[in-house]
């Protein structure tokens, strides 16, 4: 899907996610949503708390797992992926905090595969998610999976490469204070989603959204393994999508 903005994608992201969580609302079941941090989503974010505040749009029956968080940081720094996800989204809507799940950037190095382990039977136990949303790193990471993460992955410790430290050192002090570590959704638990939406916007974004689109499937870019999912949506502005 290309719109001219980002403006305008977002709105027809959030369209689809409210219209998902209307339909599980009627039927009485909850709905479990995959959320990204990063640049891209805040434009999402903001008009999901505006239907919420204008339409009535309610997050009370939402589980929400976010993909994504840095390794080591304190749940409330400032650049934490949860501080994230409360400032743009959980503290401006009627969601239960007791519903939002983000890897804990603060749990001991002695218990963090058993930490992961949990986070994909928590996803499991709520019966998968029902739609993930996406970001995309400009060397095609999804999630913090970097360039040569498995298929078969799933939630665990990663390291960071240089360019993704470079490219989000905006929101630290400096490259340096980036941490090298993140914890993240395996590839296997993103594809294992119901419907997956991906989010691209601007120039920086162009080359490697041909690659994922119309290249090979390789996990060297991860984004490309979106492929072989059954209902995966590229979301883009016009600039994003330039070189398709
Ligand atoms: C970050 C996140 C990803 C995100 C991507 C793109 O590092 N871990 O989930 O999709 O990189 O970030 P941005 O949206 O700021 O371009």
């Amino acid at each position: 899907q290309i719109f001219s903005t980002p403006a305008e994608g977002a709105k027809w992201v959030a369209q689809q996610v409210a219209l998902l969580m209307r339909a599980k609302a009627d039927a009485g079941e909850h709905c479990v949503l995959g959320l990204a941090t990063g640049s891209t989503p805040k434009l999402l974010y903001a008009e999901l708390v505006r239907l919420h505040r204008e339409e009535g749009l309610s997050f009370r029956h939402v589980i929400a797992f976010n993909l994504d968080e840095y390794y080591p940081i304190e749940k409330d720094a400032l650049q934490s992926y949860n501080r994230f996800m409360k400032t743009q989204l959980f503290d401006k809507v009627d969601i239960d905090p007791s519903n939002c799940f983000i890897p804990d950037g603060e749990v001991p190095k002695e218990k963090i595969k058993e930490h992961c382990a949990d986070y994909e039977r928590m996803i499991a136990l709520v019966g998968g998610i029902d739609l993930q949303i996406l970001g995309i790193g400009v060397n095609g990471h999804i999630g913090f999976n970097e360039p040569g993460s498995s298929i078969h992955s799933k939630t665990r410790m990663v390291s960071l490469e240089n360019s993704t430290r470079l490219a989000n050192a905006y929101e630290f002090q400096g490259m340096s204070d980036v941490p090298r570590l993140a914890l993240t959704m395996g590839i296997s638990t993103i594809l294992k989603a119901k419907k997956i939406i991906l989010m691209g916007w601007g120039n920086t974004k162009a080359p490697v959204i041909q690659k994922a689109v119309e290249g090979d499937v390789t996990e060297s870019v991860p984004a490309s393994l979106l492929q072989t999912h059954d209902d995966a949506t590229f979301v883009m502005d016009e600039q994003a999508a330039s070189q398709l």
